[in-house]
C-alpha cells in the first residue's frame, strides 16, 4: 500500500457547484493499492494548486500526487504550470503513454497538457479533468505505478 494524495482542480468543485466525480472515480480505481491521506478540492489557481502539491509531498510524505482536471487550453487551466513549479523532474514518458493510449479512444487527448514529475520521493501525475478520462488515463500508469514508486523511495 502507499499513500496518495489526490487533488481535483476545479473552480466550480471548490465552490460546491459541481459534485467531483473525477476524484471520487481516482479514489476507486485505487481501492486496495493506495491509502488516500488528502484529497482535495481545489480552484483553478497555479499558487494554490503548487501549495498544496508541496504540502502533500513536503509534510504528509505522500508517495503519489494525482491531480485531475485544469490540464487544457481553457485560460484558467494551469494544472500543469503548478506542477512544473514544484517539481525536480519531468517524468515524461508517463503523460506520453496517457496520451498515446487516449489517442486511440479520442483525437481530443492531444488537447491534454499533463505532465508528470517528481518532486524528491513523491511521483505527481496529472490527469485529465472528466470521470472517463480520468478511468483511461489512469488504467495506462497503474500497472507500473508500483514499480515505479519503489525505485523512488
Ligand atoms: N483523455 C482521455 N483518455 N479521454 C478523454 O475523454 N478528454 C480530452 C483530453 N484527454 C479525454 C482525454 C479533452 S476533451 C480535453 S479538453 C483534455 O483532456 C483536457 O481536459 P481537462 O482540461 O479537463 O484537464
Amino acid at each position: 500500500m502507499f499513500k496518495v494524495g489526490i487533488i481535483t482542480a476545479s473552480d466550480k468543485g471548490s465552490r460546491g457547484e459541481r459534485e467531483d466525480v473525477s476524484g471520487r472515480e481516482i479514489v476507486d480505481l485505487l481501492r486496495g493499492l493506495a491509502e488516500v491521506a488528502s484529497y482535495l478540492v481545489v480552484p483553478d489557481e497555479k499558487e494554490v494548486l503548487s501549495a498544496q502539491m508541496i504540502h502533500m509531498a513536503d509534510s504528509l510524505g505522500v508517495d503519489l500526487i494525482l491531480t485531475t482536471g485544469g490540464t487544457g487550453l481553457s485560460p484558467r487551466d494551469v494544472t500543469p504550470e503548478a506542477t512544473l513549479a514544484v517539481i525536480d523532474r519531468l517524468v515524461p514518458g508517463i503523460p506520453e503513454a496517457m496520451r498515446a493510449a487516449s489517442m486511440r479512444i479520442t483525437d481530443r487527448a492531444m488537447l491534454s497538457r499533463a505532465v508528470a514529475g517528481t518532486r524528491g520521493r513523491t511521483l505527481i501525475i496529472n490527469l485529465p479533468g472528466s470521470p472517463k478520462a480520468v478511468k483511461e488515463c489512469l488504467t495506462v500508469v497503474l500497472p507500473v505505478l508500483e514499480h515505479g514508486l519503489a525505485i523512488l523511495s
